[in-house]
């Protein structure tokens, strides 16, 4: 029951959507797990530039099942648009499921997110404003909206005007906004249903025939493992669960069919929005890494914030997904640097740690403590082979590596989809992870208990 889960490790943007893309190649399937179009995958093939926001980076492998799993939070509107863009792209989209348990994004829900964010006062968040928290907030609360309650146009009605009746009191007493008009949000939203009907069918059926069968499942998440809800930096997170185990929440699959978790690695960071980062880089060193990596959020357009890699949260990351092995991307980014910081522990509260403060919302409260490698100079945008790769960039891979005792499985070093460079067979680090199916591992624990 082979399962990969492909999971950011940092605050998003680590370049998920081409490593999805790449591992899409051997899998027959892949489901988008959680998030909305706050997320934004890019994939590059040849000359053409693919945007995503909602659909499954696989969608561009018309001969796969591109599955959204419950876990996503839906803009209706948006979908409709990437799904008609790819159309008129040559892409069919045919492939495509979404799963009826999906929540919907309501216009109520982007008003709100957008009033909260420009309320006076310090409680901001930076958000997207694209609607995201306030749905997951109607869901916890069993409030929400599905896919499939659009396909019955009087279950929609009465759940729009049920919701309405509190959302528009909210608007208007707290927010000074004139409230969302019921019969409009039913013009547009059953005009979308119009579109989408086809595509509303609970992909969990065809997931769990393929997973008897022995076929591979990708699971492709959005945002990263600093931004989740519980084990994030706290109130600057997103509002879902982008770690490892956010996968079995949103889509449906058991633990025990996961046999894989590759983490998304950037060569160095970067977060949009609001919070703490400890290593980040307000300088010319910073600016030129934006300029360079196209730091700019394909959301929002926002210039990301630009910081060096940080081992210390990206410890804490593997400690929470538990990598199999990770990938690592952009490090063509590094090319022209003469050195290259890397923080490896934190001063927090007079002592040296090496793992962040319980709370990661204490976070701002730590100094990073850096150790310092070459840079190489080169441009290795165009290297396939790890042993071409300059002896500084090996060692730089080989550093991360060894801290965080995860073996590196490739690197990425472009957009293209061809700029990828296999390692698995040719680093042999300290770490040698074995990928073990659930079978075998229960196999194992019997053998050892005897049993
Ligand atoms: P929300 O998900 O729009 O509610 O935003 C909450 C926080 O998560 C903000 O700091 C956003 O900038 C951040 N965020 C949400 N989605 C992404 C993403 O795909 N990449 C990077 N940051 C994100």
């Amino acid at each position: 029951m082979p399962v990969t889960i492909i999971t950011g490790a940092q605050w998003g943007d680590e370049g998920k959507g081409k490593v999805t893309d790449y591992f899409t190649i051997k899998s027959d399937a892949v489901i988008r797990v959680q998030g909305g179009n706050n997320a934004g995958h890019t994939v590059v093939i040849g000359e053409e530039k693919y945007e995503m926001h909602l659909l499954p980076s696989g969608i561009l492998h018309a001969d796969k099942p591109a599955l959204i799993g419950d876990g996503v939070v839906i803009n209706p509107g948006v979908i409709v648009q990437e799904i008609r863009d790819l159309r008129k792209r040559g892409i069919n989209c045919e492939n495509l499921k979404i799963s009826p348990r999906a929540h919907l994004i309501m216009p109520y829900h982007i008003a709100l997110d957008e009033m909260r964010e420009v309320r006076p006062g310090k409680f901001h968040i930076g958000t997207t404003k694209r609607g995201i928290g306030p749905a997951y907030a109607d869901k916890a609360a069993r409030f929400g909206i599905r896919m499939g309650d659009l396909l019955d146009r009087g279950e929609f009605e009465l759940k729009l005007r049920h919701a309405l009746s509190e959302k528009n009191v909210i608007l208007r007493e707290v927010y000074g906004h004139p409230g969302c008009d019921p019969l409009q949000i039913m013009d547009e939203y059953l005009a979308y249903r119009k579109e989408l009907a086809q595509y509303i069918i609970d992909p969990l059926p065809l997931v769990r025939e393929m997973l008897a069968c022995g076929k591979e499942i990708l699971v492709e998440g959005a945002q990263g493992t600093l931004l989740d809800i519980d084990h994030g930096t706290y109130p600057y997170v997103t509002s879902s669960h982008p770690i490892a185990a956010g996968a079995c929440l949103g889509t449906g699959i058991s633990p025990g069919s996961i046999n894989r978790v590759v983490g998304v690695v950037k060569a160095y960071l970067t977060r949009v929005g609001d919070g703490p980062f400890p290593t980040e880089l307000i300088d010319e060193t910073g600016n030129a890494l934006r300029v360079k990596g196209s730091e700019y959020g394909t959301t929002t357009g926002r210039p990301r914030r630009i910081g060096w890699l940080d081992l210390v949260l990206l410890k804490y990351a593997q400690q929470i997904n538990g990598f199999n092995d990770i990938v690592v991307t952009k490090l063509d980014v590094l090319d022209d640097l003469d050195e290259i910081k890397v923080c490896v522990a934190y001063k927090y509260q007079g002592e040296t740690v090496t793992y962040p403060p319980g709370d990661l919302g204490r976070l701002g409260e730590v100094e990073p403590v850096y150790e310092t490698l070459p840079g190489w100079k080169k441009p290795i945008g165009e290297i396939n082979k790890y042993e071409d790769l300059p002896e500084n960039a090996k060692k730089y891979i080989e550093f991360i590596s060894n801290r965080i005792n995860v073996q590196i499985s490739n690197i990425a070093c472009g957009k293209r989809r061809s700029q990828m460079i296999p390692v698995e067979a040719v680093l042999h680090l300290a770490v040698k992870t074995k990928y073990i199916t659930a079978t075998e591992s229960i196999t194992k624990r019997s053998e050892k208990s005897g049993k």
